[in-house]
C-alpha cells in the first residue's frame, strides 16, 4: 500500500494534536509526517507512529515533498500558507474559515458531498457546528425537501481552542474571566465570534452560508443562534426544519438511523436523547429528541450532538484525506 507523506499545520494545537490522534487511530498510511508549529514550538518533541518527530516552525519552504497538509492554525496562516502548499504538490485540507466561501474551494462533509471535491487540490473543513447539523439535513433534503432551518448552538470552549479549556478551567476554580467576556462557568454566552451589522454573530453566519453551499441550496431560508456553554467538549445544535412534503416521525428516525454517520439515540422514556458525554471521543453525529414542530405544518425539531474537535474538526479532515486516497 502507498504511504504519504504528510504535514500538519497547527500540530501543537488542539485540533492539530487531534489530527494527529485520529491519524494514529485509523492507522494512515504516513510515511513522513512534518509537524509545523509557530517559532515558539519549534525544536519540540511530539511521540506518534511509533517515534519522536521534532516541531518544525511554519516556512515558506515547508512543504516540499509533501502530499497531504492539514491545516489548523487560523485563518491568516491558511489564507497565505495552503496555496503555497498546493503550489508545491501537496492536496490541502483547511480547517479554518479561510476558504470556505470561496466558490473555487469545495466545502465538504464526507458522508454529505465528497463529490463536490473534483479534482480541486484545496479542499475546505466546514464549521464544527455545521458538519454535525448537516448529516440529519441532508437526509431530510433527499427524502422531503427543505424550506426552512432554524439553528440553536449550545458550543463547548473546546471550539474557541485552548484558550477557551484555559478560561472554564480557571474559573472553575474561582480565578476572573480572562477570555470570554463573562466568567463562563456561571453563565452561557450568547456570543460567538465578533457581532455583524445585522445583528448577527460571524459564526451564525458561517452557518448559514456554509450550510447553502454544503446542500446546494443557496436560496434556503436558514437563521442561527451561537450560544457558547459552560462545557468543556462537544457541541450541540437544536434545529427546527420545515419540509418540502409532509413525515412521519417514525419514518424520520428510521431515516436517521440508516444514515451513515449519524447514531439515533431517540428513546426518551429511558432518558436516551444526545449528550456531550455520549460523543466525546468519538466520531458519531447523535441525533435524538425527533418530533413534530407543534409551531409550524411540515415541520419537524431534532437535536445533534458531536464532538467538536474530532466529527466538528479532526476527524472530519482525516475522512476526506482517508477517501481520497482510497479513490487514487
Ligand atoms: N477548536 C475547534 O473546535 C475548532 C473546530 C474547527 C476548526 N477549528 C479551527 O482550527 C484552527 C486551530 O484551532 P485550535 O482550536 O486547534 O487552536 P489552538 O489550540 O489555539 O492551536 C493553534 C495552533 O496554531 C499554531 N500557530 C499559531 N500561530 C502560528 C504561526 N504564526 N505559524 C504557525 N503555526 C501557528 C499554534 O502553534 P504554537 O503552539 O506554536 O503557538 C497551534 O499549533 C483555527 O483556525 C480554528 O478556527 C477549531
Amino acid at each position: 500500500m502507498k504511504k504519504y507523506n504528510v504535514a500538519i499545520v497547527g500540530a501543537t494545537g488542539l485540533v492539530g494534536s487531534t489530527f494527529i490522534k485520529v491519524l494514529q487511530e485509523k492507522k494512515f498510511p504516513i510515511n513522513n509526517l512534518k509537524l509545523l508549529a509557530s517559532a515558539n514550538s519549534a525544536g519540540k518533541e511530539i511521540e506518534c507512529f511509533g517515534k519522536k518527530w521534532i516541531v518544525e516552525e511554519l516556512k515558506e519552504d515547508s512543504f516540499k515533498d509533501v502530499e497531504i497538509a492539514l491545516f489548523s492554525a487560523g485563518g491568516s496562516i491558511s489564507q497565505k500558507f495552503a496555496p503555497i502548499a498546493v503550489k508545491s504538490g501537496a492536496t490541502v485540507i483547511d480547517n479554518s474559515s479561510a476558504w470556505r466561501q470561496d466558490k473555487d474551494v469545495p466545502l465538504v462533509v464526507p458522508e454529505v458531498n465528497f463529490g463536490a471535491i473534483g479534482d480541486s487540490k484545496l479542499i475546505a473543513n466546514p464549521n464544527c457546528s455545521t458538519i454535525q447539523a448537516m448529516l440529519p439535513l441532508k437526509a431530510l433534503k433527499d427524502k422531503y425537501g427543505l424550506k426552512k432551518v432554524n439553528f440553536s448552538t449550545y458550543q463547548s470552549v473546546s471550539g474557541s481552542g485552548m484558550k477557551g479549556i484555559n478560561d472554564l478551567l480557571s474559573t472553575r476554580k474561582g480565578e476572573k474571566n480572562s477570555f470570554y467576556p463573562y466568567s463562563i462557568v456561571d453563565t452561557c454566552i450568547p456570543q460567538i465570534d465578533v457581532f455583524l451589522e445585522n445583528g448577527y454573530t460571524k459564526e451564525e453566519m458561517k452557518m448559514v452560508y456554509e450550510t447553502r453551499k454544503i446542500l446546494e441550496l443557496p436560496d434556503l431560508k436558514i437563521s442561527a443562534t451561537c450560544i457558547r456553554v459552560p462545557v468543556l467538549s462537544c457541541h450541540g445544535v437544536s434545529i427546527q426544519v420545515e419540509l418540502e412534503r409532509d413525515f412521519k416521525v417514525e419514518d424520520v428516525k428510521e431515516l436517521m438511523k440508516s444514515f451513515p454517520g449519524i447514531v439515533l439515540a431517540d428513546d426518551p422514556s429511558n432518558s436516551i436523547y444526545p449528550v456531550s458525554t455520549m460523543a466525546t471521543n468519538n466520531d458519531s453525529v447523535y441525533v435524538g429528541r425527533i418530533r413534530r414542530d407543534l409551531s409550524t405544518d411540515n415541520s419537524l425539531l431534532l437535536y445533534t450532538v458531536a464532538d467538536n474537535i474530532r466529527k466538528g474538526a479532526a476527524s472530519n479532515a482525516v475522512q476526506i484525506a482517508e477517501k481520497i486516497i482510497s479513490n487514487n
